[in-house]
């Protein structure tokens, strides 16, 4: 009797480490609490929908995802977590990243591990240099950039202010509004970088105002501070005053539009997903989100941890289940799907994603908002990297 049971406990240990085997662990870090916790809250529902969708094996692999809250822009904490997580947890890819900084800070640790990071926000085009194991599924601020810039100088818009968050993706859309711009003939009559932490706008929206020009371009990290910045455009008065809004779609995202309300509408903006985007995949996407997360529409960060599942489960199906950090790499460059925005692929030599920018305004229809996409700049690569 009591060998049996001992049999038995040495046979549950012993299955461990192959049970082990047949799992593919990924360490998700992300906000899950704090200003940014809706990031967090977007990715995660995304990938929890796409694992709904396509079931939770895939070659022979049960997939499991382990969340790590990073509260936020914190490199640290971002760094310890990765560490945890490959270390202690045994994780074979990481993926997440809503914040900038905190993807930054994992390169050294994936390139010194081999190990695959699945970027699903993080958008400064820089980042995927840092590491040859990261792959983005999101965007970088360039891409969407560059048509925004390029659609104001095909409509008559020849003086802009600018104005973006003062740290990375701040300074991509600011460097690449200026070039595509000027390049064209634009002229930028002045600009303004705003603290990444509850900036108060107030300051900023009279100096635009008494500087007048015809258009402000901006580019603010998607949430509640673009509810603020509408707000405040349209109490101060810019809009009446003649002052036209372009921006990245991050100010009007999807999640956050119905609170802007009547001060985002005729709003246009540059980006890679729209929930009113026309597809037939799209509008499952929709409604599996809805069944996952009622309260919340989602917005592009929960497209990026879809397609992010999407890349992983496919790349996993040509290794033949294998997460070794080159075989990985290898099989996610050049890799072509549909995405509910539209056809995406990554760039074999930069590891970034290709997409369609739209150009979309803001309209009500049935008492909600949306971005309405009117205008297509088709298989955008990174100009960034370029
Ligand atoms: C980023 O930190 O890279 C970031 C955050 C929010 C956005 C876009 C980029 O909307």
């Amino acid at each position: 009797m009591k060998l049996r049971v001992l049999f038995a406990a040495l046979a549950a240990v012993m299955a461990l480490p192959a049970a082990a085997q047949d799992t593919v662990k990924i360490g998700a870090i992300l906000p899950m609490s704090g200003p940014f916790a809706s990031y967090g809250r977007q990715i995660d529902n995304g990938m929890k929908l796409y694992m709904k969708q396509h079931g939770d094996v895939v070659a022979g692999k049960k997939i499991e995802v382990l969340v790590r809250d990073d509260t936020g822009p914190a490199p640290e904490i971002t760094k310890r977590q990765a560490q945890e997580l490959i270390v202690k947890d045994k994780v074979n890819l990481l993926a997440g990243f809503g914040l900038t900084p905190n993807g930054l800070a994992v390169a050294p640790l994936i390139t010194e591990a081999k190990m695959p990071a699945v970027i699903m926000n993080a958008a400064t085009s820089i980042i995927t240099a840092k590491s040859p194991y990261f792959v983005r599924v999101s965007m970088t601020l360039p891409q969407v950039t560059a048509p925004m810039a390029t659609w104001a100088l095909q409509n008559g818009i020849k003086k802009v202010y600018v104005l973006v968050s003062d740290y990375g993706p701040g300074y991509d859309a600011e460097g690449q509004f200026k070039k595509t711009f000027t390049a064209g003939g634009g002229e930028i009559v002045g600009d303004v970088r705003v603290p990444l932490k509850s900036p108060d706008f107030s300051a900023y929206l009279q100096r635009i105002k008494d500087t007048n020009p015809q258009a402000v371009f901006l580019f603010l990290p998607a949430g509640e501070q673009g509810v603020a910045f509408m707000k405040g455009f349209h109490e101060r008065g810019l809009d009446k005053a003649g002052i036209k809004l372009i921006a990245t779609g991050d100010i009007s995202d999807d999640s956050v539009i119905d609170s802007e309300g009547d001060a985002a509408l005729g709003l246009i903006t540059s980006h890679h997903y729209s929930d009113a985007h026309k597809s037939p995949l799209n509008a499952a996407f929709l409604k599996g989100y809805a069944e996952i997360d009622p309260q919340m529409r989602p917005n592009f960060m929960a497209v990026a941890g879809y397609d992010g599942m999407a890349l992983i489960y496919a790349a996993l199906k040509k290794t033949g289940g294998s997460t070794d950090g080159d075989k990985f790499m290898a099989a996610v460059k050049g890799m072509k799907w549909e995405s509910p925005r539209g056809p995406v692929m990554i760039d074999p030599a930069t590891r970034d994603i290709v997409q369609n920018i739209y150009i979309r305004r803001v309209e009500k229809i049935k008492g909600h908002y949306y971005n309405v996409e009117f205008d297509t700049f088709k298989a955008v690569k990174d100009p960034g990297k370029q």
